[in-house]
Order: C-alpha cells, then structure tokens, then sequence
C-alpha cells in the first residue's frame, strides 16, 4: 500500500449518481477522484440498463414495423429478416461509445479515474483494491474532504428460481440472448419486465409476464395501467395477474415453472426465463457498518438528509443507494444537489417533478400524483383526458392509441400531475415536468400555444378538458 492521496472530494461508483457528481465538483473547483470497480465507466444505466434496453427496444420497433406495419402506409418492403445478431453489435457500439464519453468528460474535467473495488476504512479513507490480472491485488489509498457514494443497485434474486446466466437470467443476459427464445417467462410485471418483454415479443417470442400484484406497472395511475395492459394484450403479450412463481427447473433443456394463483398451482413450460422482480441497494463490501453509516433496516437504503449526507458528516449518498425512484435523471439531480451542497451552495430535489417514462410501444410517462394518489390523499381535484386519435398527427402516423390525463388542484388549479400513454410520450412528459416545477395551472398549459399537427396537441386539450373547455373533445 503505497501514500494516501489527497483529494477534496472521492466519488465512488461512475454511473449516472457517481460521473455527475464528479463533473459538477470539478465545475466547481474541487480536486475529485472517481473510483469504479468495473473498467467500463456509466454505471448500471449505460451498461445494462436504460441504454441497451432502449437500442433494442428502438431496433426491435424498427422490425416490428418493417414487417407488420410498413405495409399499412403503402411502404412494400419485401423480405424482412431479423439479423440479431447485428442487432446486438449496433446495441453494444451505441453502448461503447456512450461509455467512453464518460471516460472523456471526466477527464476533460481532470477528474482522475480510479479503476479497483472501494471500501471506507474511516470517514475520509477509501481503500481502492485494484485487481491485477495475473492475481496480484494492488491497493490504494485515497483521503477525502468528503465522499460520494453513488454505488447503486443489484437486481432481487428469487432463490426457488435460481439464475444460470442462461436459461434462467436476470436483466443483463436478456439484453444479449443470442437467439430469440421460443417461449419467454418473465417473472414480474414492472419496468423491466414490460420492456425487455416488449423487445422479445416483438422479435417473435412468445411472452408470458407472470406478476404477482393483481395489476402490472403497479405505481402508474390505474386508468393508465389498465390500457398499457389492454394494448400490450393486444401485441400478444400474456399475462398472468394475481400469481406467484414458486420454482422453477430445467429438464431436458426445456424449463418448467411451478405458478401459484391463489390455491391453484398451474405450470409454464418454457426454454427462458427472466427475473425481473425489483432491485436492491448495493452496500456490500463497502464497510458502513463499522463505520457507523446507518441504512434503513427493511429496504437496505442508505439514510441520508435533504443535503444527502449520510449519519456520518463527510459522507454522502445518492442515485439507486438511497430512497426515492431507482432512475438514472434521479440519481443525477441528487448527485448535482449533494455536491453543491458540499460546496457551501443551497439547493434541493423536487420529488413531487422527476418524471418516469416506460419504454413500451406505446410510451408511458408520468409526473406528479395519479388520480389514486389524490384521491387517497382527499385532494379536491378536476381531471381532463384527450386521446391521441383526436389529434390530426397522431392519424398521419397511424399512432392513434392511448391519451393524455392532466391531474390539477379544483381551488387553485395548480397542476397535480399528468399521465401521458401514447407515441412519444417520453418527450412530452418534459414540458409538463416543467410546468409543475414551475407551480403552473392546467389553464397555463391549456392556453400555451402549441404547435400544429403535433402529439403535443392533446396534451393541449386535455388541460382544457381540465376546465371542460376542449375545442376537439366532443
Ligand atoms: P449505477 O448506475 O448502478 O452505478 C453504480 C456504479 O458503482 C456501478 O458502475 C458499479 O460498478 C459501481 N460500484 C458499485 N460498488 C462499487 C465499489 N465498491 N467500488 C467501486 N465501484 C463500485 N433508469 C432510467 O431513468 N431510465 C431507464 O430507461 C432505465 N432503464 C433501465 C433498464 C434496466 C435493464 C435497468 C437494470 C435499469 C434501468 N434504469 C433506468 C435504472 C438506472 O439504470 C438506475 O437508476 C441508475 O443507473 C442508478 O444510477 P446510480 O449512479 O445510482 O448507480
Ligand atoms: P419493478 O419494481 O419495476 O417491478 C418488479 C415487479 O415484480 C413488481 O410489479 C412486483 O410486484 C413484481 N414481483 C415481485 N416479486 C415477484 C414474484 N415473486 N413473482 C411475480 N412478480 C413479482 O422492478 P424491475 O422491473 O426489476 O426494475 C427494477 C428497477 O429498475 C425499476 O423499479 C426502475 O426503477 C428501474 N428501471 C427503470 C426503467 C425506466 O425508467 N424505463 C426501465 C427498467 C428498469
């Protein structure tokens, strides 16, 4: 172990919590080292998150098209084959290349990049175990005026139904299949569940989502929830509400799954299985316990103030280790927050605006409360929707389903949320992100000209209907 370097501030992790961190401390003037155990920068997000799950849900879309809708528009595009195994290398390019943009912002910011396992050995020490490759494990030490913890999460593990890496798989795997599976089982109806179903579906397998809630997407608004489901039905995914996976076991290269729904036990057969049952903080290793660094004893998260500072003064925590949604924009907004506060400025996150999106066809996205929520929450509110068949737009692209829900306060009129499951809706979701951050009414969205065709349109007339005042709605 060679002498400690000094640095004011040490982030570790370099996902989207931990590089953000860092490019803002350097902004700021702070000399910041970035410890990452893997040698690929951009964390879960860029690696085997939300990147190669949206390149293959695009790719994926692009051939469901070409073969079943392109045909509609008087496209004839003759003999569609799918090349997955191309596929797979434009998804690893655009991750490769995202990636070492990371590398090269940190290093335009003189961050200096520390490759090697992290661990706390008081509360301004990282010890950084770096592995040789020919087994000799090198360590180094690193002093900190504060530290950044921004390790993130790890996928829940169901242990009747233990993963192989190859027929039964976690996230990861089910981003580099080399075949498209015959019969998919996807063991919970969540984010990922929804999407990397979609991309296999819509790639030929079948696709049986079994979900142990009575609903799938369980936090979205229930209107919204019930037609994501009724529109995915419609593209051929199966799903089984209300039902348990108890195990499940390969026998003779096939995999069988034991279900339970209620006190009737059923069987899938299948040839893959996805787990994709939520994910948990990843602390391991890292040495808080000893350190006094206290977590929440049910979800295992790091416990951290409104400045994200952990029960230790000089360190902090964000992104996938702390409360609040496990999203990319999250733990960025709350690594730039922490950081600043460190530097002596003010600042805060507004949970009540972080949008989440659901990359299915079609897009859902959604800010602020859902019509359950204010409900639950005795809010007296007026509520406006507006389909997307409505809107000229939508009828050029023959992109017709779903609609837009704006949620607003009855005295005040002050936006409470808005809930949009329609083609592009991961774009629009920004505007009305906005618009909350700003404390805007529905009226201020209704009178806000928007351009024309455009899906925004709808959005438009929901916030009039908001008032009942739509000019479309009939
Ligand atoms: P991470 O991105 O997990 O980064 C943590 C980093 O810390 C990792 O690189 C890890 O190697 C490193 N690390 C951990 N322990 C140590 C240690 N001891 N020493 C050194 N380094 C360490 N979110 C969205 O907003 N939009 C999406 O579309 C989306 N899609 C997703 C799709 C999938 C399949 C998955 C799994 C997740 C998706 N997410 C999405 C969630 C998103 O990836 C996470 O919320 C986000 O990555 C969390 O960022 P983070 O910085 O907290 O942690
Ligand atoms: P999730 O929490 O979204 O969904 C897990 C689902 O599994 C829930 O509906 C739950 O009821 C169900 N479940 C739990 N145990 C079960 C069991 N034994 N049998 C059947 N169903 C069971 O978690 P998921 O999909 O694993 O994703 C993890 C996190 O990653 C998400 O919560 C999200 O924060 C993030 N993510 C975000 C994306 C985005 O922003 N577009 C995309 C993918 C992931």
């Amino acid at each position: 172990m060679g002498a400690a370097k000094n640095y004011d501030l040490v982030v570790v992790g370099a996902g989207p919590g931990g590089y953000v961190g860092c490019v803002r401390a350097a902004q700021l003037g702070m000399k910041v080292a970035c410890v990452e155990r893997h040698p690929r920068l951009g964390g879960v997000c860029l690696n085997v998150g939300c990147i190669p799950s949206k390149a293959l849900l695009d790719a994926s879309e692009f051939y469901h098209l070409a073969n079943r809708r392109l045909a509609d528009y008087g496209v004839i595009a003759g003999d569609v084959r799918l090349d997955l195994a191309r596929m797979m290398a434009r998804k690893d390019q655009v991750v490769a290349e995202l990636t070492d943009n990371v590398r090269k912002l940190l290093e335009s910011h003189q961050v200096e990049i520390v490759h090697g396992k992290a661990r706390l050995v008081d509360a301004r020490t990282v010890e950084v175990v770096e592995g040789g490759g020919d087994g000799a494990a090198k360590s180094l030490v690193l002093e900190a005026g504060a530290i950044l913890l921004a390790t993130g999460s790890e996928p829940v593990a169901i242990p009747t139904v233990p993963e192989d890496g190859v027929a039964i798989v976690g996230s990861t795997e089910a981003l580099n299949f080399d075949r498209v599976p015959e019969h998919l089982v996807v063991v919970g109806g969540g984010y990922i569940g929804l999407e990397l179903g979609s991309v296999w579906r819509r790639l030929g397998a079948r696709v049986t989502v079994v979900e142990m809630l009575p609903q799938i997407a369980g936090p979205l608004d229930g209107q919204v929830r019930r037609a994501l489901q009724r529109l995915l039905t419609r593209q051929g995914l199966e799903f089984l509400l209300d039902t348990r996976v108890e195990s499940a076991v390969a026998v003779d290269g096939r995999i069988r799954v034991q279900i339970r729904r209620q006190d009737q036990a059923g069987q899938l057969d299948c040839d893959r299985v996805l787990v994709a049952v939520g994910r948990r903080p990843l602390t391991r290793g890292l040495g808080l316990e000893d350190l006094g660094v206290k977590l929440d004893p049910k979800t295992g998260q790091v416990r951290v103030d409104a400045r994200y500072r952990t029960s230790v003064p000089s360190i902090y925590a964000v992104g996938d280790l702390v409360a609040g949604p496990m999203l990319a924009h999250k733990a960025s907004a709350e690594a730039v927050t922490a950081v600043e506060g460190i530097a002596g400025l003010a600042g805060s996150v507004n949970y009540d605006a972080i949008p989440a999106v659901i990359y299915t066809a079609p897009e859902v996205a959604t800010v602020g409360l859902s019509e359950d929520q204010v409900k639950e929450r005795g809010i007296a509110h007026c509520i406006g929707t507006y389909p997307f068949s409505g809107t000229g737009r939508a009828r050029c692209m023959g992109e017709t389903d779903g609609f837009v829900k704006v949620i607003a306060q009855a005295r005040t009129d002050r936006l409470l949320g808005v809930h949009i499951i329609g083609p592009r809706a991961s774009d629009m979701i920004g505007e009305c992100v906005l618009a909350m951050e700003f404390g805007a009414s529905s009226e201020d969205l209704a009178r806000t000209a928007h351009g024309h065709p455009t899906f925004a349109e709808a959005l438009q007339e929901a916030a009039l209907n908001v008032r009942k005042c739509s000019i479309y709605a009939s």
